[in-house]
């Protein structure tokens, strides 16, 4: 792995434009668990929990079941080494932009300033009648399914299963993926799209894809250059004190 923590430190500093995807599992070590795979949230909840359908049809249970139990977890969550080294490598002028898949805003906590939240954000919340948005910490969410002062219903502004991404969020990515020469994939199994697209834009216009994470993924030995197996906090803090020491 040191090996590869440097070869990672050599490509990034040598790049002129660096990027990030990032999915879940950068948050695991904040407390937040995946979505698949062992302790994931598709094991206890039901994923058609996470389909706007249902949610149409039933959104308090929605609110109560899925929403309300990953909404307490984000709210008690701060950035981990992982985040951090991402703000640390904006910090150092190095990465300009984060992907992210996840809706816990914690890039953003950690200092990261241009972060698209390619799946929305449990911080935002829109009343489903009159179309009126507020931050989620102005409602009370000790009723359940939060109401706006016109009597509709609060969604979050996340998209579910069976929603678009929202065009300019998908052509920026895109724009993001093509010019890239080198593209950080960090804790995301790489399996829901579009989102899965963006390294495979990537690696076709030239980036390098370097992806860390414990597991293989569909794009490992294929569209990543390499894979550097290990928690996204522990490796990203090995990338910054190689970068910090040169
Ligand atoms: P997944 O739960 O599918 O994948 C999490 C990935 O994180 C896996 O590849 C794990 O091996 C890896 N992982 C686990 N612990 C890690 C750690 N400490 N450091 C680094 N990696 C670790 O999550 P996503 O790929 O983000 O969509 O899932 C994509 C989308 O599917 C989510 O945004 C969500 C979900 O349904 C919506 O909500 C629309």
């Amino acid at each position: 792995m040191d090996a590869l923590i440097e070869r990672a430190a050599k490509d990034i500093t040598s790049a002129k434009y660096v990027a990030a995807l990032t999915g879940a599992g950068i948050s695991v070590e904040s407390g937040i668990p995946p979505f698949r795979g062992k302790g994931g949230v598709w094991e206890k909840i039901d994923p058609s929990y996470a389909e706007i359908n249902r949610f149409m049809r039933d959104p308090a249970d929605v609110w109560r079941v899925l929403i309300k139990e990953m909404k307490d977890l984000i709210d008690r969550a701060k950035p981990n080494n992982g985040h951090k080294g991402l703000a640390k490598l904006e910090e150092m002028g190095i990465l300009k932009t984060v992907i992210t898949q996840n809706v816990d805003g914690l890039h953003q906590m950690a200092g990261n300033t241009d972060v698209i939240e390619f799946h929305g954000s449990f911080a935002r919340l829109q009343c489903m009648m009159c179309d009126k948005t507020c931050h989620s910490r102005e409602v009370d969410l000790s009723e359940i399914p939060p109401r706006c002062e016109c009597g509709g219903i609060y969604r979050p502004d996340i998209i579910f299963f069976g929603e678009i991404i929202p065009p300019e969020t998908l052509r920026r990515s895109g724009d993001i993926a093509s010019q890239c020469d080198v593209m950080l994939v960090v804790g995301t199994s790489a399996i829901v799209q579009p989102a899965a697209t963006m390294p495979i834009i990537a690696k076709q216009s030239g980036a390098k894809v370097i992806e860390i994470n414990p597991e293989r993924t569909p794009l490992t030995g294929s569209i990543s250059d390499y894979l550097i197996m290990g928690k996204a906090g522990e490796v990203m803090n090995g990338i910054i004190s190689v970068i910090s020491d040169r």
